[in-house]
């Protein structure tokens, strides 16, 4: 065991919307995950990441805050999330919530009184808003992530107002001291109820660089993907988290901060994790690293070098509600799905900590033709389709084989439509079968606790498109290539495999774990 709990830890994200519903209504809610919490301990994981839960129009699936501080009726109530947090912490489990400070909803108090207020008025210095001079010329080129314009004008014509995401998620102006004041009371707000940390939203936006220049070309800007802009991962956004630091710490029980922060380096990633702003960050680049040995390796020993300047753990991810999933990113099939579990294995015994997102231990792939009418992502909406969104990362999770939601809930259509397939990935059909995905995950997480990376040397590649290491508690091979590799030479007790060896060759697609 480390010091602090978070270095490595395995976390899995779920996203209330989709997890499982409690009291029949098509969407996910609190009680459901309360009520899902045995099956989270059986997982093994050390800590939940809950995506939005507040009050919220739901026009970005809660990502679009109207109130920070209470729950949106969807989900339950406030004594619905004290219950659920106190049964995560009666399992053994910790709870990270997702604070989102980029920007609020348009339903928001502060963005309803800005709209009633005149222009230059102290209520509309809490967002960035500019004069029209010209109609059809926004005050720069930027354009929101989502697709069209980041600037739409109030009612009247006289004002546009910025929002990187969708109109109704107006930009909070950080540049005012009383957004920071705002911030500090919500993190107190969450800290007192006894959430162990929070994920934070967007964490390289917030700051804007001044005089919110245009961007090169044509405004354009890919938030999955490496960038920076005049908008994202601007020096400026270190000084807030130095502010947030100290408040955190005055909180006992080893509580953390999370950054969702897109930046163009491992490097640029590494600033966020300096001693005193923030302890973890999610690591994209295996995200968007094509399934090689090549790709892989580089984004490993680049974390590892520059997270290691800054005394931070290495933080892994393979899928979450915003990008597709990664067996459907790997082929899909059962080639895709035996490419993920070597994946995730790899994952589980490198040093540092795991993100898991929900399904994915059940091997669930992206569901890639829902009719446009059941999406709901505003990328979809706002490009007229030519983004695909994020809907299919998102559907309603199989708990049973059966039942009009597959056990997702007591009564109602899912939010999405699960495809029938999903039946024989549902819990129920993997609970307790040898060699299902499910029971694969549990048998991983089990086998890394008792063998907890200490480091990474690289050990001879055992092929060309594979690779081996040792961890200081076990030897791993990867295959990311089609054909079988000899592993022999890399030891005898064979911990856990993603497929089974044969005549001491690992076929490809597959990793597995060799005891020292
Ligand atoms: C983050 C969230 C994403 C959301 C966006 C705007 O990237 O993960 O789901 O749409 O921020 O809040």
């Amino acid at each position: 065991m480390s010091e602090h709990w978070w270095r490595d830890a395995v976390i899995y994200q779920v996203y209330p919307r989709s997890f499982a519903d409690a009291d029949g209504d098509g969407m996910g809610d609190l009680e459901g995950i309360r009520s899902r919490i045995p099956y989270l301990a059986a997982l093994g994981v050390d800590a939940i990441w809950l995506s939005p839960f507040y009050a919220s129009p739901q026009r970005d699936a809660g990502y679009d805050v109207a109130d920070y501080r209470a729950i949106d009726p969807r989900f339950g109530d406030l004594g619905d999330f004290d219950r659920m947090l106190a049964d995560a912490h009666a399992a053994g489990i910790r709870l990270i919530v997702d604070l989102v400070p980029n920007h609020t909803s348009s339903d928001h108090e502060w963005f309803q009184a800005a709209l009633a207020a005149a222009p230059g008025s102290p209520e509309r210095e809490r967002y960035h808003f500019r004069d029209v001079t010209d109609p059809e010329v926004p005050p720069n080129n930027w354009q929101s992530i989502f697709g069209g314009p980041a600037w739409t004008k109030t009612d009247d014509g006289a004002q546009w107002y910025l929002h990187l995401f969708d109109s109704s998620q107006p930009d909070l102006n950080w540049d005012n001291p009383e957004v920071h004041e705002e911030f500090k009371s919500v993190l107190r707000f969450w800290l007192d109820r006894g959430v162990d940390g929070f994920r934070i939203d967007v964490a390289h936006g917030m700051v804007k660089a001044p005089g919110l220049p245009d961007t090169g070309g044509d405004g354009t800007i890919e938030m999955i993907g490496t960038t920076q802009a005049p908008f994202f991962d601007q020096d400026g956004v270190h000084d807030i988290y130095r502010t947030w630091r100290p408040i955190i710490e005055e909180y006992e029980g080893d509580r953390i901060f999370v950054a969702e922060a897109w930046t163009d380096s491992a490097e640029r990633r590494s600033l966020y994790l300096r001693p005193d702003e923030l302890h973890q960050a999610f690591n994209f680049d295996l995200v968007l690293a094509p399934f090689r040995a090549v790709d892989f390796r580089k984004a490993i020993d680049s974390e590892i070098a520059n997270n290691a300047g800054v005394g931070a753990p290495c933080t892994w991810v393979l899928s979450n509600h915003d990008v597709q999933r990664h067996v459907t990113r790997y082929g899909g099939g059962e080639r895709g799905l035996a490419r993920a579990k070597a994946a995730t294995q790899l994952l589980l015994s490198l040093p540092g900590v795991v993100y898991v997102y929900q399904g994915e231990e059940l091997g669930l792939d992206e569901v890639l033709d829902l009719p446009a009418e059941v999406r709901q992502d505003p990328s979809f909406h706002r490009t007229g389709g030519e983004q695909i969104g994020r809907d299919g990362c998102r559907v309603p999770l199989p708990w049973a084989k059966e039942g009009v939601s597959l056990g997702f809930g007591p009564a109602g259509e899912p939010w999405l439509p699960q495809p029938a397939a999903w039946s024989d990935l549902s819990v129920e059909a993997e609970d307790g079968v040898p060699g299902s995905t499910l029971e694969f995950y549990r048998q991983a997480i089990a086998t890394r606790k008792g063998h907890k990376a200490t480091g990474l040397t690289w050990l001879a590649d055992p092929g060309e498109d594979a690779f081996a290491f040792d961890n200081g508690a076990l030897v791993a091979v990867v295959n990311f290539g089609d054909e079988p590799v000899p592993v022999a030479g890399y030891g005898t007790e064979v911990l856990l495999a993603s497929a089974d060896l044969a005549d001491g060759h690992l076929p490809g697609g597959a990793a597995v774990w060799f005891a020292k």
